[in-house]
């Protein structure tokens, strides 16, 4: 298995990558470290880091340089952004990573093009982040932990300047891959950041041949109204308050910090979906969860439910709960196995939303 992480710098991406590598027995590289010893290699030789012939020549670097402990350095951090904007650098770079990606039995690589150029076939693709004022601060934690005394101001300004290089280059910008899991480390600790990424890749290694999830992008709005409203009718009556997210999906569900997922299946089509409408700080309502008869027997639910359970954690939710109706027991027999649990004060607080609610879920875990 293939697992890419990707992210800015000091997102936290080089630690979830390692832990992954660590629990899933898979050899780690991170590539980053290539284009530092570049960077390096072009400030031992004296060349201009915004230079392709210099950036060039450099990427003949000794391995030797890879051990080096400078290369983890701010000033040289600085200089591989700058090397890795030429396409003949990240050209000489490809071979070398695409052989690791492509061995026997899988790899962790981390970076900030894994899953869009290195290896677009990963069967795990993870997208790391977190505001620049987080980053700046642990990037400032680590240096003062090493004795080094920089102003977090000016940290702050190279992260900045970094990202916009790193985000604005032609080739191979830095970008979550269609389809990752956007993990957003802002407010979440290290260890919970980690659990996340584990449940992400186990969700893939349980199998769910021929499915993948796709996020929300306005030309598939229909079909969350579609597959939604397909449901709800046969089986209740639309409300007002259905009516007003299946229409407007954008505007009530992702604007106020929400999140619409699909599953779609090989040579069907999206024939699922499912929200997060965001209810509070830290709390989320997962509703309109809906599969295509026409994909029965594929286990598109469990597929979905797992993806979106995943992304709630990845948004730093703290409370995860859904509303229902005691005739739809095969869901809820999923949200069971999944980790909800009926709780009656849910059921209590926001029960009285819709007509048909007679049962209420709070995740709590497997
Ligand atoms: O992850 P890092 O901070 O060690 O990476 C240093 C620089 O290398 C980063 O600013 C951009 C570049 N890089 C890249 O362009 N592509 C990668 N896959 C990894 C790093």
């Amino acid at each position: 298995m293939i697992i890419a992480v990707d992210g800015p710098t000091a997102s936290g991406k080089g630690t979830i990558a390692k832990a992954l590598a660590a629990h899933f027995g898979l050899p780690h590289l991170d590539t980053g470290l290539l284009y530092r010893a570049v960077g390096r290699q072009v400030q031992l030789a004296g060349g201009d880091p915004d230079n392709a012939q210099d950036g060039l020549a450099a990427c003949t670097f000794s391995d030797a340089l890879l051990d080096d402990e400078i290369l983890r350095s701010e000033e040289v951090g600085g200089f591989a952004s700058r090397v890795s904007v030429h396409p003949a650098v990240r050209q000489a770079l490809y071979d070398r990573q695409r052989a690791f990606a492509l061995q026997a039995g899988g790899a962790v690589l981390d970076g900030r093009d894994i899953g869009t150029v290195i290896a677009p076939e990963a069967e795990v693709k993870l997208f790391v982040t977190a505001s620049v004022a987080e980053r700046a601060r642990r990037r400032w934690l680590e240096m003062k932990g090493r004795g080094i005394a920089v102003a977090l101001a000016d940290i702050e300004r190279d992260i900045a300047a970094r990202d916009e290089r790193d985000t604005g280059r032609k080739d191979a910008p830095l970008m979550a891959a269609p389809g990752a899991l956007v993990i957003d480390t802002t407010f979440l600790g290290r260890e919970q950041a980690i659990e996340v990424a584990i449940e992400a890749v186990l969700t893939v290694q349980n199998g769910f041949p021929g499915l993948r999830i796709r996020p929300f992008e306005d030309s598939l709005a229909g079909d969350f109204h579609d597959i939604n409203a397909e449901w709800i009718e046969a089986m209740f009556r639309l409300e007002p308050t259905d009516r007003e997210v299946l229409e407007h999906p954008h505007e009530k569900i992702i604007a106020p910090g929400g999140e619409i997922l699909f599953v779609e299946a090989e040579g069907l089509g999206i024939v699922g979906t499912c929200a997060l409408q965001k209810t509070g700080p830290g709390a989320f309502e997962l509703t309109k969860m809906g599969v295509r008869e026409t994909a029965r027997g594929m286990k598109a639910g469990e597929f979905l439910l797992e993806a979106i359970i995943a992304r709630a954690k990845a948004m730093g939710a703290t409370k995860l709960y859904l509303l229902t109706n005691h005739i739809c027991a095969a869901a809820i027999h999923l949200y069971e196995k999944l980790g909800f649990a009926h709780d009656a004060g849910i059921m209590a607080e926001y029960g009285a939303r819709y007509e048909r609610c007679d049962v209420a879920m709070l995740y709590v875990g497997r």
